[in-house]
């Protein structure tokens, strides 16, 4: 059964793309009902105008407070039927109530190895500090920043002499495989929680070609 998925992004749209992308596929089993913007011209609204998905623009600072876009937020989320809430490069905290809303089922992709480096600036403060691995982590979402247990990681090591740019591109191409495959998972009701830890149960599937420069893990499968 394919899930009913939404995305919420603040700027470009890299990861909502390809999370489309692999829906196009078949690789992903998921229905994409809305995806929703709180950036007046952010890119990601142009991307899904192209796709024919439904969009919403929702520019936050028409409301009040936090509480009340939140409120606003879930019901547009709610009234399309979205079940899992995509954060892909949405800028904003969400509120407990939104949390409790869709019952944890919210994730987040975030370009840094989480509990390292979360908030806005993860992937500049990593290379700033002079990590030699960096990455990139998908996980659910609790209501502290960058928090919530990880489904999947991608540790990326810096190259010498490597600038942001350089990096943080290079990051974007795991970000954009990692974050569909948990996705997948999820489709496939593979994922259950023991506490804060993760379990993946395992099938047949085939690993995808393993790339060089990368650890992945869990490892990613055949399609993604
Ligand atoms: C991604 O790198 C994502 O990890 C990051 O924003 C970028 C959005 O790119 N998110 C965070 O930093 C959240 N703390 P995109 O708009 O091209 O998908």
């Amino acid at each position: 059964m394919p899930i009913n998925i939404a995305i919420l992004a603040s700027g470009n749209g890299s990861n909502a793309q390809s999370i489309m992308d692999k829906i196009a596929a078949g690789a992903l089993d998921a229905r994409l009902r809305l995806v929703v913007s709180n950036r007046p011209g952010a890119g990601v609204l142009e991307r899904a105008r192209a796709a024919n998905i439904p969009c919403e623009l929702l520019d936050h600072t028409l409301w009040p407070n936090r509480m009340a876009y939140d409120a606003a937020l879930a019901d547009v989320l709610k009234r399309h039927g979205a079940e899992y809430i995509v954060m892909a490069g949405y800028m904003r905290l969400v509120t407990a109530r939104f949390l409790r809303a869709f019952d944890g089922r919210v994730l987040n992709v975030h370009p840094a190895l989480l509990p390292s480096f979360p908030g806005l600036h993860g992937g500049a403060e990593a290379l700033a500090y002079g990590v030699t691995l960096s990455g990139c982590t998908v996980h659910f979402v609790e209501e502290a920043v960058d928090s919530g247990p990880v489904i999947i990681q991608a540790a990326v090591p810096v190259r010498a002499g490597e600038d942001l740019e350089s990096l943080m591109a290079r990051i974007h191409t795991f970000e954009h495989r990692i974050y569909p495959q948990a996705l997948q998972w999820l489709a496939q009701g593979r994922i259950t929680k023991k506490g804060r830890r993760l379990c993946l149960t395992p099938t047949g599937a085939k690993p995808a070609p393993r790339g060089r420069d990368c650890l992945i893990w869990p490892p990613l499968e055949e399609g993604f």
